[in-house]
């Protein structure tokens, strides 16, 4: 069967992360003969948008596999658990966007522009890391290569939609409850998020990070492929609709001058440098959303050790950080004829 005769699943394609993935499927044009959405019991039937028309939502089954080449997930961890491995069996390349395959040893995580050759040796899943984990391995990749990181001290400033779509609506309606007199009521966050910070993303988990803290550190260093690099996190839930933001403090081996990071960054796939503090020209959340690039700026040198930087970086994270990347993988499996096409 040629490529473009291909058959795509997206699986949550009426989530945040399941409509964009839709978008970003018919924005790059994606060589698929037919797109199919799935979801739960409760949105089978309704529809969901895709090339100026209507696809009509089916529910996720166990035997909804059959006759598709890729199935692109983006339904939390515990539906890709029970699902990515059947839709495998049948013939699927899974690109799973939860965290439940990330950090399996048989199962590649994958930034195409920083670990593509990883796809080489999929078993039929393929983890899309975690948001805040792609926009920064797409920048550290470039700095490790010229210069070595030793250590990397990341602290986020990650929107709500990161959490889906019930996320970004209980954000408006605290807003608008709370400017017209009246008390936030708080359901997906446990504590109000509108005109405040959350130091808790996920679970905290027995070291006192939390769950997010350590995809941050494990992913990074998968990706990577190098369990040298040492790396820390602090993750925050801040009151933005769409695009993570990152504090990063790098510290390298050789000496790496913010000019040379400069130089080097802007020859760097998928990454833009906007870095210009006189004009006040710096990456912003607002100019990030709905941008395919990851955005880096404030490169600086930290003055407190011998080879360290300081730097901004903000990407859309249901972009870059989810259904871009996932579409991006699909794209590099097709390039690479790494999918099992029937
Ligand atoms: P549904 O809309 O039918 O609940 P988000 O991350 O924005 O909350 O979206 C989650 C996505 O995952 C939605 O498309 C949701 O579908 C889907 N989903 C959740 N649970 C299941 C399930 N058990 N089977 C299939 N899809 C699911």
């Amino acid at each position: 069967m040629a490529k473009d005769q291909l058959k795509v699943a997206v699986a949550g394609a009426t989530g945040a992360v399941g409509r964009e993935m839709l978008k970003v499927l018919e924005q790059r044009d994606f060589p698929a003969a037919e797109v199919v959405p799935f979801a739960s019991s409760r949105s089978a039937g309704t529809t969901v948008p895709f090339k100026g028309g209507e696809l009509t939502v089916r529910e996720l089954r166990e035997d909804s596999f059959a006759g598709f080449d890729i199935a692109l997930f983006s339904a939390g961890g515990s539906t890709s658990e029970k699902f990515a491995p059947l839709a495998a069996k049948a013939g699927c390349v899974v690109v799973d966007n939860s965290s439940a395959w990330r950090m399996d040893p048989e199962v590649p995580l994958v930034v195409p522009e920083v670990n593509p050759d990883d796809l080489e040796w999929h078993k039929g899943i393929i983890a899309n890391p975690n948001c805040s984990t792609i926009q920064m391995v797409v920048v550290l990749k470039p700095l490790h290569d010229a210069a070595r990181i030793k250590r990397v001290v990341v602290s986020t400033y990650q929107a709500v939609s990161g959490t889906g779509q019930k996320a970004i609506v209980e954000l408006e309606n605290q807003v608008r409850r709370l400017m017209s007199g009246q008390e936030a009521v708080a359901e997906v966050y446990p504590h109000q998020i509108a005109f405040n910070c959350l130091p808790q993303i996920d679970v905290f988990l027995e070291n006192d990070y939390t769950k997010e803290e350590m995809k941050m550190v494990n992913e990074t260093v998968k990706i990577m492929g190098d369990a040298s690099i040492k790396v820390t996190a602090t993750t925050v839930r801040v009151p933005v609709f769409y695009s993570h933001s990152e504090s990063v403090n790098l510290e390298f081996e050789r000496p790496l001058s913010p000019q040379q990071a400069r130089a080097i960054l802007s020859q760097a796939p998928g990454v833009h440098v906007l870095d210009n503090p006189r004009e006040k020209i710096y990456p912003m959340a607002v100019d990030a959303a709905g941008e395919d690039d990851t955005f880096v700026g404030r490169i600086r040198k930290d003055e407190t050790v011998e080879n360290g930087l300081n730097m901004w970086i903000v990407a859309d994270n249901i972009r870059k950080g989810a259904a871009l990347n996932a579409v991006q993988i699909a794209e590099t499996l097709i390039l690479k004829d790494l999918v099992r096409v029937k």
